[in-house]
């Protein structure tokens, strides 16, 4: 962006000012050097603003021609880097109708007839939020389509399952996979929710209280892809609530991204060993000549503070606020663009790196076979013979005991010395407490059974439209 020059009275005001804006408070108000980035949605709001009043008879057709041209032309130099962005003219919304009135002349002077900068702004982060949550629902797509290649592919994969980090019994990795999906199916139903409630038009407030003008709200909401307008002007430019909502969904997908992450670093290690990640999304040590560090998702982790920061900071912000618009929305931009940003490139390296995840499943199985994984079973077989499973629970617990004292597993115990601890296990025992038949047993809706893996699978595949 080509830099400014604090230059002489701001043009737009200045009929009721008789000195102009000194240059500290110009370089504090200013808000261009962050909200340029809006030009495409004001541009776009603007000519429909255009149209709309000529249709209406505010403006002459030709005048309303002249403006939709002008503004393609000012879009023309902003894209080829051609334009030069003013602070003294303070914002996106003032830099590009200057702009278009030095191309068009008097034309361009009539632009902003009926209309304020407060429900213009509304009007474009309106439009902006939407575009981003369009390409991250894109985004959540291709993830979820990873995971579910990835959840196939290693539906018959046993690895721990663990609860307080200690292992508990033994899943499937695909399970495993399929229980992040649906946590980006959550993430997706979020920000599809939040898109419906935005999807509104302010235009037509104008600074509080509406227009004298006889504007159709209704042509320009559907000029710009809204899918009505907003029922109440005041409400309408003062309140951030869906930038907010934004923010929030933001943070949860990035929680859920922490949380994966979380688990890769642990498995990565090789005392898990677990995955390993492609070379392209880890990097090296400068010193240590072994290290293999798992970046990504350590980044992903540390990134998921910033984006909860930035509703902190919107939630904050609002909080004080009065009735109508109050300058201090200009802050709503850069802790919501940062949160934009921040997921969408997060997803983005997730989405890319997912389907590349290689499950090391000896490692995996190896684990889930150390940790007494079956001990529930033993319980179960026990409690299904007629002992009560609390009876069953302690008879496992001395079982445990045991193997654990002589370093092996319980179904490496042989039957005599099983029966010793109850009469009632017989040979078929060994049937039940293999890793195998611990998880295939757990075939309940949604249970870890590959089987159960293979029919969610399924039943995703044929979710699709
Ligand atoms: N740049 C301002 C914002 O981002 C919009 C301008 C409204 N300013 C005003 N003084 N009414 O919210």
């Amino acid at each position: 962006m080509k830099s400014a020059s604090p230059d002489a009275k701001n043009p737009m005001w200045s009929g009721r000012f008789s000195e102009s804006t000194s240059e500290l408070v110009a370089a504090f108000s200013e808000s261009v050097s962050y909200d340029a980035r809006l030009y495409r949605q004001d541009i776009a709001g603007s000519q429909a603003h255009a149209r709309m009043l000529a249709k209406v008879g505010v403006i002459s057709q030709s005048d309303a021609d002249v403006i939709v041209d002008g503004l393609d032309r000012v879009l023309g130099e902003i894209e080829s880097g051609a334009f030069t962005w003013k602070t003294a003219l303070e914002d996106v919304h003032m830099n590009i109708e200057a702009r278009l009135t030095e191309l068009v002349g008097d034309a361009g002077k009539r632009l902003h007839t009926g209309r304020s900068r407060n429900d213009q702004v509304a009007t474009d982060i309106r439009l902006y939020v939407r575009d981003s949550i369009d390409v991250l629902l894109q985004l959540l797509d291709t993830l979820a389509e990873g995971l579910l290649g990835l959840a196939e592919q290693e539906a018959d994969s046993i690895m721990p399952g663990f609860t307080h980090l200690q292992i508990a019994q033994p899943v499937t990795f695909g399970h495993h996979m399929l229980a992040w999906r649906e946590q980006v199916l959550r993430d997706r139903s979020r920000l599809v929710d939040c898109r419906k409630r935005l999807n509104l038009l302010p235009l037509g407030s104008a600074a509080l209280a509406g227009t004298v003008y006889p504007l159709d709200r209704h042509y320009v909401a559907q000029q710009l892809g809204f899918d009505g307008v907003t029922e109440n002007s005041l409400d309408a430019v003062s309140d951030r609530d869906f930038a907010i909502e934004f923010c929030a969904a933001a943070s949860l997908i990035l929680v859920h991204l922490s949380r994966w992450s979380e688990e890769l670093i642990i498995w990565s290690t090789p005392m898990f060993g677990f995955v390993a990640l492609p070379d392209r999304f880890c990097t090296g040590s400068s010193i240590m000549p072994q290290k293999k560090n798992p970046d990504v998702p350590e980044l992903v982790r540390g990134k998921t503070g910033r984006v909860i920061g930035d509703l902190n900071a919107l939630l904050v912000l609002m909080k004080g606020q009065p009735l109508a618009y109050n300058r201090d929305n200009q802050e709503d931009k850069e802790p919501l663009f940062d949160a934009i940003d921040t997921v969408t490139m997060c997803l983005r390296v997730y989405a890319d790196m997912v389907p590349h995840i290689v499950c090391k499943r000896e490692a995996c199985r190896a684990a889930a076979a150390k940790g007494f994984s079956t001990a529930t079973d033993l319980a179960d077989y026990l409690a299904r013979r007629g002992l009560p499973f609390r009876d069953a629970h302690h008879v496992v617990g001395a079982v445990v005991g045991l193997a654990a004292q002589r370093d092996c597993d319980i179904a490496e115990l042989s039957l005599e010395t099983l029966q010793g601890f109850s009469p009632i296990i017989e040979a078929d025992v060994y049937g039940h407490i293999t890793l195998e038949a611990s998880v295939s047993a757990r075939k309940t809706y949604g249970g870890t059974a590959p089987d159960q893996v293979r029919a969610a699978i399924a039943r995703a595949r044929s979710a699709k439209p």
